[in-house]
């Protein structure tokens, strides 16, 4: 059975001050909660990072990660973040591929193959971002897409390796549009997921693969997302910066 998650993308949001309190809101919020045995991990800018890992040490159930890692081990880099940097502050996962990164940043498959490598080469569970464009879907290759991204870009990855990875499945049209895909879309690609990794692998790795929905999830929708039989939790952008939107969307997890 696939691990149940609700992960945090707090984008470039949050100064110190607002993320620290959204951190000792959140974990708060989830005593309440101690009986049951959650996944919850956040996603803070990397100036928070360390500060986040060191108030969340209270809770085993929360997990940190960063938004993003650079591909080199380390170097002549300006400006950038290595995967073992993130990993010595106690974080413990990376966003690859997120489609901001995508778009805004000019990220290739290839390059995001190779924060994949590096990432698992530090311990760091990748959550890997797959979604098709709005044309992609209304071209109806939104599954070709799919299916293309996973081959491309992480399908080079071992069984062993893979099963290491989480998969976020987020259409770059419901990204913070309040588009969300409807049930039957998100269960359909989310399933197609699942087949083609058990086609790549095998039925126990396809089994034990989290798969996230990510886009537009709220408190209001994420009860009958997380409720889809393929759908392993959410990646929560926007609804994740209030912690009574996100502690209600973890609360969501059946
Ligand atoms: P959203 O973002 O929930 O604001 O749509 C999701 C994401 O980008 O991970």
């Amino acid at each position: 059975m696939a691990r149940k998650i609700v992960a945090g993308n707090w984008k470039m949001n949050l100064n110190r001050d607002e993320a620290f309190a959204l951190v000792s809101e959140i974990t708060g919020m989830l005593k309440d909660e101690e009986s049951r045995n959650l996944k919850v991990i956040l996603f803070p800018s990397f100036v928070h990072l360390g500060a986040v890992v060191q108030l969340c040490l209270g809770d085993a159930r929360i997990h940190v990660g960063a938004q993003n890692c650079n591909d080199h081990v380390a170097g002549a880099y300006t400006g950038e973040i290595s995967a073992s940097m993130i990993q010595s502050y106690g974080a413990n996962h990376v966003l690859i591929g997120h489609s901001e990164r995508r778009l805004y940043f000019k990220e290739s498959g290839d390059l995001l193959s190779h924060k994949i490598n590096m990432a698992l080469q530090q311990s760091l569970t990748p959550v890997f971002c797959i979604g098709e464009s709005l044309e992609e879907r209304n071209s109806s290759i939104h599954f070709n897409r799919i299916e293309q991204q996973l081959s491309t870009e992480i399908f080079h990855l071992s069984g062993d390796d893979f099963k290491k990875c989480i998969i976020a499945y987020e259409p770059v049209w419901a990204i913070g549009t309040g588009l969300t895909a409807s049930p039957e879309q998100a269960q359909e690609m989310h399933a197609f997921i699942r087949a083609i990794i058990r086609k790549k692998y095998s039925i126990e790795v396809a089994e034990e693969t989290s798969i996230l929905y990510g886009g537009s999830c709220n408190d209001q929708n994420a009860a009958q997302i997380f409720s889809l039989p393929d759908v392993d939790g959410g990646l929560i952008g926007g609804a994740s910066l209030k912690s009574r939107s996100f502690v209600n969307i973890i609360k969501s997890l059946p």
